[in-house]
């Protein structure tokens, strides 16, 4: 809380976001700052996607690679239609995951509307239609597509609270709305629908076999970093080395359980893959905080959302990217 007070600015800290957070937070996107504010997976730092100097800030405060595109965020699917040409699968899983945690790539409609940086030149675009109804309240008030990356520094792990949010970036922000803890905590499953070609860039509650019920068998993944510049980079990855799969934490470390456990931090008591999920940042955080040798994290089954679960932690131990 003393931190919050610390840095408050105008527009903060109203709680859920009434009337003057929400027109402060649409004010400064329109005087080309940034935002904190909440999805329904993970914090984001928004800005608007129109502005080149304003998305270059974005890339600033996260200290982002160049070459790592942005996602645009938009109220509604005819929106996402205006700068995205989505094709029949693409509009399939639209109409069955928005208001929601999935994010397509597909051909650029309007290079205006989606600066160049932001898409880090490539002619496609990431577009995706939030759930969380602050989001969606600042999306209709501003009226145009704002990219939003998750609001931490490059490399490390989601924020899943307004705290968090603003312990990594929010010192860059103009103004934060405050929507409490994010209900999914992992990012947006990322498909590609490309060329008559879907593919899953990045794994999230969306799960690989709800999209292959709906539009049939994923292509596998391109290496081609153009195609897929995110899963370059090394991500979600707390200070302390992680290590992943232990059976049971080594001396000196912090344990992350999954499942009956007397260790303080435990993902989800009775194994449940949403609530891992969801406390997984969050958890990979605190125990960061009590400063360990390593955080060791009990075996995750990879089913369902387990596969997006496992994808964050393999990032953070250093074994993908
Ligand atoms: O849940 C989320 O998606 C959150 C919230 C704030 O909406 N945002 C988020 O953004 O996770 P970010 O920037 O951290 O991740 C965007 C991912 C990156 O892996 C990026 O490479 C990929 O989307 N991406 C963006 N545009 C792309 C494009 N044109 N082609 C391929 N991948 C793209
Ligand atoms: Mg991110």
């Amino acid at each position: 809380m003393e931190e919050d007070r610390r840095h408050s600015r105008p527009g903060d800290r109203d709680p859920r976001g009434d009337g003057q957070a929400l027109e402060a937070a649409a004010l400064a996107l329109e005087a080309g700052q940034l935002v904190t504010f909440p999805t329904e997976t993970v914090y984001g730092l928004a800005a608007d996607a129109a502005d080149p100097l304003a998305v270059a800030r974005v890339f600033e405060a996260k200290g982002r690679p160049r070459f790592n595109p942005l996602i645009a965020h938009v109220a509604d699917l005819a929106a996402a239609r205006r700068i995205a040409r989505l094709d029949d699968r693409a509009l399939k899983l639209a109409e069955a995951f928005w208001p929601g945690p999935l994010t397509l790539v597909a051909p650029l409609a309007d290079a205006d509307a989606v600066c160049d940086l932001a898409r880090a030149g490539l002619d496609t675009v990431a577009v995706r239609v939030p759930g969380h109804p602050l989001a969606r309240a600042l999306l209709a008030r501003f009226g145009r597509p704002v990219v939003a990356p998750s609001a931490n520094r490059s490399g490390r792990p989601s924020p899943t609270t307004y705290a968090d949010a603003r312990e990594e970036t929010g010192d860059k922000a103009a103004a934060g709305l405050d929507g409490g803890p994010c209900q999914v905590g992992l990012e947006s499953t990322v498909v590609s629908v490309l060329d008559g070609q879907a593919r899953l860039l990045r794994p999230g509650s969306v799960t690989r076999a709800q999209i292959e019920a709906l539009i049939g068998p994923l292509a596998e993944a391109e290496a081609d970093a153009k195609r897929s510049p995110g899963r370059l980079a090394l991500h979600y990855a707390p200070d302390a080395p992680v290590r992943i799969n232990a059976a049971e934490p080594m001396a000196g470390e912090a344990f992350l359980a999954f499942g009956p456990s007397d260790s303080p931090f435990n993902l989800s008591p009775t194994g449940d893959l949403a609530e891992a999920a969801a406390n997984l940042f969050a958890m990979l955080r605190a125990a960061d905080r009590t400063r360990p040798a390593a955080i060791a994290v009990a075996p995750i089954p990879d089913e369902g959302l387990g596969e997006a679960i496992n994808d964050r932690l393999k990032r953070a131990a250093g074994f993908v990217g």
